[in-house]
């Protein structure tokens, strides 16, 4: 680990401790619960794990500190969804925009994603999570792909959740990228160009076999999905809370599930008698 990270890291618990790491920086608004039995669980959860350079900064601590924080809340995430029957679980960790942030920030992100497995690779297994990856893989650097690769094949086998991390992730460039593979089938004669539909478009999106996410969260404040599963999205029901990510506990995903519970999901139709 370099120093500075050694420093970052003292400063941030030293902060930490001091601070209170339960204190919530906003208390979500509270809906009247639903009977745990009556909570209808979506097969697939996708959560935009937002907030953590402002929790960092709050408590006077570098961005980097909230990060830290944000990927160990992902692993009390796995857990919460694993429990609550949740079949796929995606997280947005890296944006194909996220480049664009403070060398040391994207370092430090780097560096979190290779610790996160170091860390918690023996948990993901006790809890059967199988965990894959979604984005623009091939060009992350040499050593992220490795760890991917080899995450992807300890995990195959394991069926109670598939953890899907979106890393060099962007909506358009999956779906460029899923145009790009088109084109050449088409330009090959492989395919007809009116043989493109839905369907077909989907499969060559970089995980066809996935469902659409039922419900996406969001929290921070923010509401919007900044590239994030965007042909995937068209039905997805949203729950935005002011909540910062690394605060996201128990209590807001069960909000967010009782929300989800009472949407009523027409997909364009009308509402079935
Ligand atoms: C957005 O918060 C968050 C990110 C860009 C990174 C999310 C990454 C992690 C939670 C940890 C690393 C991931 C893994 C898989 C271990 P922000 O920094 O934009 O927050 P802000 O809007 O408050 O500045």
């Amino acid at each position: 680990m370099r120093l500075i990270d050694r420093m970052l890291q003292w400063i941030y618990f030293s902060r930490l401790f001091r601070s209170g790491q339960s204190k919530r920086d906003q208390k979500a608004p509270q809906q009247p619960g639903l009977d745990q039995a009556k909570l209808k669980v979506p097969m697939h959860l996708a959560v935009i794990m937002d907030g953590n350079g402002r929790w960092a900064q709050r408590r006077g601590l570098p961005r980097q500190a909230g990060h830290r924080q944000g990927s160990e809340k992902l692993q009390d995430l796995c857990r919460m969804c694993g429990n609550h029957g949740i079949k796929y679980l995606t997280v947005y960790a890296f944006s194909t925009e996220n480049w664009n942030r403070p060398q040391d920030e994207v370092h430090t992100l780097m560096a979190l994603f290779v610790e996160f497995f170091h860390r918690f690779d023996a948990q993901l297994a006790e809890e059967g999570i199988r965990v894959r990856f979604s984005g623009d893989i091939n060009n992350l650097p040499e050593h992220i792909q490795k760890i991917i690769k080899k995450a992807e094949a300890d995990s195959y086998n394991r069926q109670r959740m598939q953890l899907i991390i979106a890393i060099n992730y962007g909506g358009r460039r999956e779906l460029v990228q899923a145009c790009q593979k088109l084109a050449s089938k088409a330009a090959a004669g492989e395919i007809s160009p009116d043989s493109i539909d839905e369907d077909l478009l989907s499969r060559h999106l970089y995980l066809p076999d996935v469902p659409d996410p039922d419900l996406i969260i969001r929290p921070s404040g923010e509401q919007r999905l900044s590239n994030f599963l965007i042909w995937q999205s068209a039905y997805s029901e949203l729950w935005f809370s002011d909540v910062l990510w690394p605060d996201f506990s128990e209590s807001d995903l069960q909000e967010a599930l009782t929300a989800y519970t009472r949407r009523d999901r027409r997909y364009g139709g009308i509402k079935k008698s």
